[in-house]
């Protein structure tokens, strides 16, 4: 499994936990950025990952900012994104279970670290269950297709 990470100044923290949490597992990781705390734009970060999410390069993303709000908005522009911004478990793993969401947000004012990485592994562990939902996320590709140029 590959994972593609990102975050602002204000989601760096974080991000730096989960690096080391899913290191320590052995799961494959590329960083890209934010590197410092010196203050920065989500949106910049959010679609470095959600890029390469799209294109297959890795199997999912997860992006962190101080709230997860404003990175997820920014990742879910990009065709085929789906981002799901979780503040619990049950949400992280019926994302996946029911839509299939390749990108996970968090918010590192909101949730605590060891909250957090509960999140993560419960998001990574879950499978999407197809059969009803494939028929609702292909009405969201459809929406998404109308709008898009
Ligand atoms: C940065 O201060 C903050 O606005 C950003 O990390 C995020 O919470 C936006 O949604």
């Amino acid at each position: 499994m590959k994972i593609a990470l990102g975050s602002d100044h204000a989601g760096l923290p974080l991000k730096e936990e989960i690096i080391k949490h899913l290191g320590d597992k052995g799961i494959q990781l590329e960083d890209f950025g934010t590197f410092t705390k010196e203050s920065c734009d989500y949106p910049d970060y959010a679609m470095k990952v959600a890029e390469k999410v799209a294109l297959k390069e890795f199997d999912f993303g997860i992006l962190v900012c101080g709230t997860g709000i404003g990175i997820s908005i920014a990742a879910n522009k990009v065709k085929g994104i789906r981002a799901a911004l979780c503040s619990d478990t049950f949400s992280a793993h019926a994302c996946r279970e029911h839509n299939n969401a390749n990108i996970l947000a968090l918010g590192q004012r909101v949730v605590g670290a060891g909250l957090a990485l509960d999140i993560v592994d419960t998001f990574l562990n879950a499978k999407f269950e197809g059969g009803r939902h494939q028929g609702r996320i292909d009405k969201i590709a459809t929406i998404e297709g109308n709008y898009s140029k």
